[in-house]
């Protein structure tokens, strides 16, 4: 999700879940290759050691540049190429990709062909289950039909449709009515192409459910307010130990921790800090938290301390950005 999961949102859902694969924010083919070779680049895709599994989504429809950023991506360690085909948004119209491209299989199919050549890992297809009057189920199918020729095995359906004109980006996530049937429907007419479903699922109990129909789900935006709802997913969907669960205490001197480096390395708090507002969601104090987070976020001193909120301190108060 753009602006959401970067590397340091990412790493605060691996205090939760080591299994769970994630995903890059959209990454357009001329960021990476206008940046070739820069620190910029090595910020931008770059992994840490808690990262994987982690799968690159990419934005572009030149199969020839998509290519070499998915071998570019492979090379940073990442365990999937995810091509973008559900972005409306104005930007990603003009430049003829995203969501534009399911009107166009042939040019997805030359992109997945070029891509899967230059990687070895899996390339996947993020896409919808269609756009403008373009949405009957048979216009999926066929459209996951020619992806599936070009070498694509995995399909991950957001389970709407897009409007490409009067609805901007945020209305084309809510607006356009769920319809999850024609996604079980494409699994269950091709069962051995791996179909992950995606769209308003907001728990873990909701996406068990899901999994009767589909072999995976996607989690976006629950995902994001509450990364905290990933605390037993490895022990429920990967027969993986969970890891310890936090007191928010000791998730915090872990945030600290964590602060502290990327600080040190020339990070502004706030592209951290941002993406702890999330934090402690249902429990005891996440509102006096979030009003704290959003007073750093913004430089200035919150009402409460950490101490006033949690009755205790994170041992690191001196010097520490929380
Ligand atoms: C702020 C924001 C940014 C998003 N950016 C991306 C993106 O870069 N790539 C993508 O495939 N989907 C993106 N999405 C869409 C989500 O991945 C997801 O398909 C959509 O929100 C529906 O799933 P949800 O109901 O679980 O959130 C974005 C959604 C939001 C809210």
């Amino acid at each position: 999700m753009m602006a959401y999961t970067d590397r340091h949102f990412r790493r605060l859902v691996r205090f939760y879940s080591r299994r769970t694969l994630l995903y890059t924010e959209m990454v357009v083919t001329g960021t990476i290759l206008n940046h070739k070779g820069e620190t910029y680049l090595d910020d931008l895709l770059g992994l840490d050691e808690l990262a994987n599994p982690v799968a690159a989504q990419l934005g572009g429809d030149d199969p020839a540049e998509l290519a070499e950023c998915a071998q570019i991506c492979e090379q940073y360690g990442y365990d999937e190429i995810n091509l973008n085909v559900g972005c409306p948004s104005p930007r990603v119209q003009k430049g003829q990709f995203g969501v534009c491209l399911m009107g166009n299989p042939k040019r997805v199919a030359n992109a997945i062909r070029a891509m899967s050549a230059a990687v070895r890992i899996p390339v996947t297809v993020k896409h919808r289950i269609g756009f403008d009057d373009q949405d009957s189920y048979v216009f999926m199918a066929d459209f996951v039909k020619a992806c599936e020729d070009a070498g694509a095995q995995t399909f991950i359906v957001h389970a709407r449709k897009a409007w490409l004109k009067g609805l901007n980006p945020a209305q084309n996530r809510s607006v356009p009515p769920l319809r999850y049937e024609e996604v079980y429907r494409l699994k269950h007419e091709n069962p051995h192409l791996e179909v992950i479903i995606n769209g308003g699922i907001e728990s873990l109990d909701q996406a068990e459910a899901q999994l009767a129909h589909v072999d995976g789900v996607m989690i976006g935006r629950a995902a994001y307010h509450n990364p905290e709802m990933f605390g037993n997913a490895d022990s429920r969907f990967f027969n993986a130990a969970d890891p310890e669960p936090m007191t928010e205490m000791e998730t915090l001197a872990r945030v600290d921790n964590y602060l502290t480096d990327q600080v040190e390395k020339g990070v502004r708090p706030s592209a951290v800090l941002k993406h702890c507002l999330g934090l402690f969601k249902g429990r005891k104090g996440s509102r006096l938290w979030r009003q704290h987070i959003s007073a750093k976020i913004q430089g200035i001193e919150p009402e409460r301390s950490l101490a006033e909120i949690y009755g205790t301190s994170i041992g690191a108060e001196s010097g520490s950005y929380l």
